[in-house]
C-alpha cells in the first residue's frame, strides 16, 4: 500500500470516473433502443470470452440514481458517460426516439444535481447496426450521420454538458474493429481499414462544428495512446518502431493537430477530399488521452503482412488483461506528446486510466484490490511528474466506476472501484474506491 502524501495538484484539476453505455446501461429493449453493432457482434457465436453480451451488463439504465450516488461518495467532480447513437437514433438517422434523450436529461441532470460536471462522449463504438448496414465507417455518409446526431444532443444537453467528446478511441475501433475482427463489427480489413480512420476523423470534425453552434462548452476527442518501446537494435526493428508510433501514436493525432496523415505508413488516401483535412483539423479545447500500457515493438517475421511485431514486454508487474503496468509510460507519453506538438498541443485530460485485477468479495463481502491502489497511485504521480515537467494536464478520469461488460472479453475483466455481482447487480465499493475518495478529498482541500 503506497503511504507517501500523494503531491499536490494544481487548482481545478479535474477528478472524473469514466464508463460507456453499451458497457453499463443494459436496457438493450427497453424504450425504443435500436440495435448497435456489438448487439449483433455480441450474439455472434464464438465472439465473446464468456458468451454474455451488454443485455443486462450493469442495469445502469434503471440504477443511475445509486451509481450517481455512488460517485458523489467518491467527490469527483467530472463523470464521463457516452450516450448511445441507437437510443436516440434507433436507426442512426432520421426518427428521434426521444425517450432516449430523456434518459440522459435525466441522468445530466441528476449529476448536475450533485455537483459533478456531466462530461458525454458521443461515440463510444456502439454505431446503429442499420448505419453498419450501409457500410458503417467505410461508407462516408456515416461521418454526416454522426455530426447530425452531434447536432440533435447538443440542442438538449447543450447548455448542460461541461464537456463533449465526439469519438472513443477511434484507432482501436479501427484496428481492433476493422483491422483484425476482434471488436465489432468484427471486419479484418488490416491495412484496408484505413477509410475508417478518415471517415471517424471527419466525423469528428463535422461535429465539432455541429456542437459549437449548440453549447458553449470545451470539446475534446479522446484518444488511446501507448508509448512504444522498441525491442532490439537492429535498423528493421527501429524501422518497424516507427511505423508502429505513426500508426498508433500518430494517425489521428497528426491530421487532428493539423499536421495532415504521417506519410510513411504509405495509406491508399483515395478517401481523402479536398478540405477535409481542414474540417479535420477544427481546433479542439483539450486533447483526451486513454492510456493503459506500453507497447514491445520490433521487426516483423519475413513475409508478415504488417510492418512491426508486438511483443511481450519482461519486466513489470501485470494486470489480469497481462498488460504491463507501467506508469512512466505515462510520463513519457505525455512528454512525447508535448515535444512532438508544441504549440498545437492543447490543454490534456487523461480521460481513461485505470486496470483490471480478479476482484473477490471475501468472507466478510469486502472487496480488497491493492494491486489497484497502486496502479492509481502510481499514474496519478506520474501525471504529477509530466505536469512538473511543464505538460499542461488539467485532469485525470479513472477508468472505471464500475466492473462492466469489457468488450470480447464479455464480464471477465473487473476494471472497477465498485465491484458488481452479476447477475444482482448488487454493488461493492472496492478498498480502491476509499483510497481515492481520501486521495481527492485532500487534493479538494488543498486546491
Ligand atoms: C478503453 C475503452 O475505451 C474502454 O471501453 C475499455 O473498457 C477500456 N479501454 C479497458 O479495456
Amino acid at each position: 500500500m503506497p503511504h507517501a502524501p500523494m503531491p499536490r495538484f494544481p487548482t481545478g484539476f479535474r477528478w472524473g470516473v469514466s464508463t460507456s453505455a453499451y458497457q453499463i446501461e443494459g436496457a438493450a429493449h427497453t424504450d425504443g433502443r435500436g440495435v448497435s453493432i456489438w448487439d449483433t457482434f455480441a450474439r455472434t457465436p464464438g465472439r465473446i470470452a464468456d458468451g454474455s453480451s451488454g443485455d443486462v451488463a450493469c442495469d445502469h439504465y434503471h440504477r443511475y440514481a445509486e451509481d450517481i450516488a455512488l460517485m458523489a461518495g467518491l467527490g469527483i467532480t467530472a463523470y464521463r458517460f457516452s450516450v448511445s447513437w441507437p437510443r436516440v437514433l434507433p436507426t442512426g438517422a432520421g426518427t428521434v426516439n426521444t425517450s432516449g434523450l430523456d434518459f440522459y436529461e435525466r441522468l445530466v441532470d441528476a449529476v448536475l444535481a450533485h455537483g459533478i460536471d456531466p462530461v458525454a462522449t458521443l461515440f463510444h463504438w456502439d454505431l446503429p447496426q442499420s448505419l453498419e448496414d450501409d457500410g458503417g465507417w467505410l461508407n462516408r455518409d456515416t461521418a454526416y450521420r454522426f455530426a447530425e446526431y452531434a447536432d440533435l444532443v447538443a440542442a438538449r444537453l447543450g447548455d448542460r454538458v461541461k464537456m463533449w467528446i465526439t469519438l472513443n478511441e477511434p484507432f482501436i475501433h479501427m484496428s481492433l474493429g476493422h483491422g483484425m475482427g476482434v471488436h465489432a463489427p468484427g471486419r479484418a480489413l488490416l491495412f484496408d481499414a484505413f477509410p475508417v480512420a478518415h471517415h471517424q476523423l471527419l466525423a469528428h470534425g463535422l461535429a465539432v462544428a455541429a456542437l459549437r453552434a449548440r453549447s458553449g462548452s470545451p470539446v475534446a476527442i479522446a484518444n488511446n495512446y501507448s508509448p512504444v518501446r522498441r525491442v532490439g537494435d537492429d535498423p528493421a526493428d527501429l524501422a518497424a518502431a516507427a511505423a508502429y508510433e505513426a500508426l498508433h501514436n500518430r494517425l489521428f493525432t497528426d491530421p487532428l493537430l493539423g499536421h495532415g496523415y504521417p506519410a510513411e505508413l504509405g495509406f491508399d488516401d483515395a478517401v481523402v477530399r479536398d478540405g477535409d483535412l481542414d474540417v479535420i483539423a477544427a481546433p479542439i479545447d483539450v486533447l483526451g488521452v486513454n492510456y493503459y500500457n506500453p507497447t514491445g515493438v520490433r521487426a516483423p517475421e519475413e513475409g508478415s503482412p504488417l510492418p512491426f511485431e508486438l511483443v511481450p514486454l519482461d519486466g513489470y508487474p501485470r494486470t489480469a488483461f497481462d498488460w504491463p503496468v507501467a506508469p512512466d509510460g505515462l510520463r513519457d507519453l505525455l512528454g512525447w506528446l508535448r515535444h512532438r506538438y508544441g504549440t498545437d498541443l492543447p490543454p490534456v485530460q487523461i480521460t481513461e486510466s485505470g486496470c483490471a485485477y480478479d476482484d473477490q468479495p471475501d468472507a466478510q463481502g469486502r472487496v480488497h484490490d491493492p494491486d489497484r491502489i497502486v496502479y492509481l497511485d502510481g499514474h496519478l504521480r506520474a501525471v504529477h511528474a509530466a505536469i512538473a515537467d511543464g505538460v499542461d494536464v488539467t485532469g485525470y478520469f479513472v477508468w472505471s466506476l464500475l466492473d462492466n461488460w469489457e468488450w470480447a472479453e464479455g464480464f471477465t475483466k473487473r476494471f472497477g472501484l465498485v465491484h458488481v455481482d452479476y447477475p444482482t447487480g448488487r454493488r461493492t465499493p472496492k478498498s480502491s474506491y476509499a483510497w481515492l475518495r481520501d486521495v481527492i478529498a485532500t487534493a479538494r482541500r488543498e486546491t
